[in-house]
């Protein structure tokens, strides 16, 4: 039996059952069921034991099954242990998979964020995942796929939670003045064509802690409810408001009031951190291309681009 169908025979089982039992589920010999659960465990999957005999595994793995069910239309997904990003991995998958296709990993070894930084992935507990597509959109319109993106991420956490979190503009995802979640969209084009678009999402789930570099700037789901989340449901509620908000991007309707609404940065007295200097004022609005506007003190205006700049609130990270 293939590791897969055995993980997938495992987190169908809700109850303890002997080895024995398993044995007899998936047809297959005891020496082989050991075997299984000893590669498993080598990959970072925990079991759960009572009374020295009976196992199960841990719950809240990943499941491709669970997030099909989840999804309102159908999509091809992917799901690891372990990857270096799915970032890299879906754009590896360029041409092949589908638009669409979900790339996820219960762990990142070198998980990337945004401006050379590295992303946190501790196995089992956050949401790594990429969406690859292939928009059929202007390269001048990818930036407004990614602030939807932003939305989705929000919508879909309330969907499953009840609570709607903030934008930090451009897209980071807020709660509480701490980072819940970072967006990493980075795009091929050639000229005037998008070969493909990744967009990476890394969502603070059920983390009970950060490293002490982060500790005071990000959350999780889990630190700010006490309650454990399914990241099954979570992945694929954003991923189902990600389709209706690309479906009216097509017919070129994009929902800027709603993005305004959200975003926490405006209003803001910010720093606009550049490659070169560092400067303060106030963030007026966001632009139909993506764009902060930001206003100086003495009344002028100027528009900055997030692949230029970092936005840091006066009093702390948002
Ligand atoms: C940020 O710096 O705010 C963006 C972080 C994006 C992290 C996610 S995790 C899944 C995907 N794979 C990566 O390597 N990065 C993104």
């Amino acid at each position: 039996m293939n590791r897969e169908k055995f993980l997938n025979q495992l987190q169908k089982t809700e109850n303890f059952c002997s080895l024995g039992d398993i044995a007899a589920r998936c047809g297959i010999q005891l020496p082989e069921v050991a075997e299984q659960i000893r590669s498993l465990k080598r990959e970072g999957y925990e079991f759960e034991l009572q009374n020295g005999t009976k196992i199960r595994l841990k719950r809240g793995y990943l499941s491709r099954s669970e997030i099909a069910d989840f999804l309102k239309s159908n999509r091809q997904i992917f799901v690891v242990p372990s990857v270096d990003s799915t970032n890299i991995w879906a754009a590896e998958n360029s041409g092949k998979a589908e638009h669409g296709s979900v790339f996820l990993a219960e762990y990142q070894t070198s998980g990337r964020g945004r401006r050379g930084k590295s992303w946190e992935s501790s196995f089992g507990t956050g949401l790594f995942f990429s969406v690859l597509e292939y928009p059929k959109l202007p390269p001048w319109k990818i930036p407004q796929l990614t602030l939807c993106a932003a939305m989705a991420v929000c919508f879909g956490i309330y969907d499953v939670t009840g609570m709607l979190p903030q934008i930090k503009w451009p897209n980071d995802i807020v709660m509480e003045g701490r980072k819940l979640c970072g967006i990493l969209a980075e795009l091929k084009a050639v000229s005037e064509h998008v070969e493909h678009l990744v967009i990476g999402i890394g969502l603070n789930v059920n983390q009970d802690e950060f490293s002490e570099e982060i500790s005071h700037v990000a959350t999780s789901l889990k630190q700010l409810t006490g309650k454990e989340w399914n990241r099954n449901h979570l992945v694929a509620s954003i991923c189902n408001r990600m389709e209706t908000y690309e479906s009216n991007l097509l017919k070129n309707c994009f929902p800027m009031e709603t993005y305004r609404k959200l975003c926490v940065t405006l209003g803001k007295k910010v720093t606009v951190i550049t490659a070169e200097q560092e400067f303060v004022a106030e963030a007026v609005t966001v632009t139909e291309e993506g764009g902060l506007t930001v206003r100086f003190p003495d009344g002028s205006e100027k528009t900055v681009t997030s692949g230029e700049v970092s936005v840091r609130g006066m009093l702390g990270y948002v």
